[in-house]
């Protein structure tokens, strides 16, 4: 027998989709299997080992099953408390040792990427079977398998998807699974808990596919929030952008939104263990019951849960020939007799695998580097067993440079980057790309969270060229005081009005533009703070609130974007599709202090306090008072270091010239 490649499952992109169709063939095989024939004893003398450290019922016990059913034996832990973890020991420990008693290990952790920093330590392969609020691949096979038992071809099918859809992980690898599958899929999300923007990011980025979001919390809203339903894969759908939705578009939409069908309903229960102490206690959690699906619209939409349900899910469904969740349990046990079979048994390339690592992960070259923006990752939990590495991508939003965490996937916006051997550092730029890719590739790229963390490792600043004035603080008082003006003066709810700003400058901003706005209406105007990629993702107060755990409402609000520059239009891509699934606002307008020109994506600020053409060797630099120490405001303008001068430091340094 040829030798089989140790083949883990981590996420459900380590399988292609013909591997996944080919495992679902097995799994047909498994429901015919003979049990006191040969087949029953495909894995006979293999041993697998479960180690769960958070509850299960289903998954652990449909893999135990699965493994038994094919002649295989189960060891385990009954509980991982009162394994040698209760003394400490890591987890790179306890899977090196594992692997060296089983065949295959079957991984459930509370930590986001454990499971993957576990694979790396064993010798045998690793499946996932669900990583904090990451991923549980094994259930998006059993959810797709279900599915394609019941509606025949997948493509095409429309799924709504409802409830907590930020801490669970069911959902997390369900929706890249439908993506691929060209499903349609409808969101709707409990208040505050929508899909990570790390997610939405890399179904756009990787499968250029787009999610429709219903964002009231009532399921009866998939029928009435109607312009959720224009939306296909692959479809621009935001026609609302910039503008003030225009009556005969919604119309438009409602007729068509009525002529759609649901195929399935996916209800997930709130993750209350994931959640901070009392969170989400106050949001509206969607739930369905009977009387819901009387509907005629609904006379063929199956209801699917992953279970366990707590009250988001009537009883009364039981019954029904459309809740198929008993069902979709019950194929957990050809599913997982199918997936161990084909791991442990089949000699083939690991194609699968090339969709999720292939690049050059970065490492920092130093002692102290960027830290995993996600608390829960296993980078910041346990760095003893994984060392915090990441993929570099070089075309985020603004042009930033952003790195994805290897393990957890959350996303992180570089700010200073420096250069190893010449112990050089800088914030990053994007006319700095091209120097920080090679750098990159010669590991000599060193990435910091902060000056301070520069400075702790001896790095100097980079000299700058020469600097020019382009705004003084009296300038950017009278373009706040414009641009509140202009505001005012084309607001028709000024009470309604949300001043949102881009984390952190445009939120300075916004506070300021706030105040004018009150001076000269004398309302109070209401402010947030968004934020696109870092620890907190997402829309929040800006002002303290008395209940943190109520969200700030967007729905049908005129809302102000505001940030400090505005070139290639990224950044507030990014900030809309945030808007966009927190909820459906009247209206998106654009506030920035400085236009650079060069978009890269056909949006056009409504307010501009001044537009400085730049060339793209250029840096414009915005500085208020509030984050730079004695320093007044004012915007700069000076040209980049080019790599050319920064690779002639690096020789002076390195002694080579
Ligand atoms: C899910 C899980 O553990 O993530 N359960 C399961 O495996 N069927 C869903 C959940 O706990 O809500």
């Amino acid at each position: 027998m040829a030798a089989v490649e140790k083949r883990d499952l981590i996420s459900i992109e380590d399988l292609s989709d013909r591997e996944i169709e080919e495992i679902f063939a097995i799994a047909d095989e498994m429901l015919a299997l003979d049990r006191s024939g040969p087949g029953a004893q495909a894995l006979a003398g293999r041993i697998m080992a479960t180690l769960f450290y958070e509850p299960s019922t289903r998954t652990r016990l449909s893999f135990e099953s699965s493994m038994q059913r094919l002649g295989g034996s189960v060891i385990s832990c009954p509980d991982m408390r009162s394994s040698s973890t209760a003394k400490g020991e890591t987890i790179a420990d306890t899977a090196r040792v594992v692997s060296s008693y089983a065949d295959v290990l079957v991984v459930r952790h509370y930590w986001d990427g454990a499971v993957q920093a576990m694979a790396e330590y064993a010798d045998v392969p690793v499946i996932n079977a669900g990583d904090g609020g990451h991923e549980h691949p094994t259930q998006t096979l059993c959810d797709l398998y279900t599915l394609k038992k019941e509606k025949g071809d997948l493509k095409g099918l429309t799924v709504v998807i409802c409830g907590d859809l930020k801490h669970g992980r069911t959902i997390h690898s369900l929706v890249y699974a439908l993506a691929r599958f060209g499903v349609n899929v409808v969101t709707l999300a409990a208040g505050g808990m929508e899909l990570p923007q790390y997610v939405v990011e890399r179904l756009e980025s990787r499968y250029h596919y787009n999610l429709a979001s219903v964002t009231s919390k009532d399921l009866q809203a998939v029928v009435t929030e109607t312009d959720a339903i224009y939306l296909t894969p692959n479809q621009p759908h935001q026609l609302a952008l910039f503008t003030q939705v225009d009556p005969k578009i919604q119309n438009r939409i409602r007729s068509i939104a009525s002529g759609l069908k649901f195929d399935a309903f996916y209800m997930t229960r709130k993750q209350k263990e994931r959640m901070k102490e009392n969170g989400g206690q106050r949001a509206e959690y969607p739930s369905l019951d009977e009387r819901f699906l009387k509907e005629r619209r609904f006379k063929d939409t199956v209801v699917m849960h992953p279970l366990p349900r707590v009250d988001e899910l009537s009883p009364a469904i039981d019954k029904d020939h459309r809740g198929i969740y008993f069902k979709q349990a019950a194929y957990g046990v050809p599913i997982r007799m199918a997936l161990l079979k084909f791991l442990l048994t089949r000699p083939a390339a690991a194609e699968g695998r090339e969709l999720r690592r292939k690049a050059q992960l970065y490492e920092s070259p130093e002692a102290l580097g960027p830290e995993c923006a996600n608390t829960n990752c296993v980078t910041r939990a346990e760095s003893l067993s994984a060392r915090p590495r990441f993929e570099i991508v070089f075309t985020g939003p603004g042009g930033s440079l952003i790195l994805r965490c290897f393990y957890c996937d959350h996303q992180l916006k570089v700010q200073y980057v420096g250069h190893s051997i010449s112990k050089r550092y800088c914030p990053y730029d994007i006319a700095l790309a091209a120097t920080v890719t090679e750098w990159f590739q010669r590991r000599e790229l060193a990435i910091f969270d902060s000056i301070k963390q520069a400075e702790e490792l001896r790095y100097e600043p980079y000299k700058g060229g020469p600097q020019r004035s382009i705004m003084d603080e009296e300038e950017i008082r009278s373009a706040i005081h414009q641009v509140a003006e202009q505001i005012l003066k084309e607001s028709e709810e000024i009470e309604r009005l949300l001043l949102l700003g881009v984390k952190t400058k445009g939120l300075i901003l916004a506070r300021r533009i706030a105040e004018e706005i009150e001076q000269q209406s004398r309302r109070k105007i209401e402010v947030g703070e968004i934020e696109i990629f870092g620890s907190g993702e997402g829309i929040r107060r800006a002002t303290a609130a008395t209940d943190e755990t109520e969200p700030l409402a967007l729905k049908d609000r005129p809302i102000v974007l505001v940030d400090d520059v505005i070139y290639t239009g990224r950044t507030v891509k990014s900030a809309l599709s945030i808007i966009f699934k927190a909820g459906r606002p009247k209206s998106v307008r654009l506030a920035v202090l400085v236009d650079r020109g060069h978009r890269e994506v056909p949006l056009k600020p409504n307010y501009v306090g001044k537009h400085i053409p730049t060339s793209e060797k250029e840096r414009v630099r915005v500085k208020l008072r509030e984050v730079e120490q004695d320093e007044k405001d004012k915007v700069v303008i000076y040209s980049i270091v080019t790599p050319d001068h920064a690779m002639e430091q690096n020789e002076i340094v390195a002694g080579r010239s």
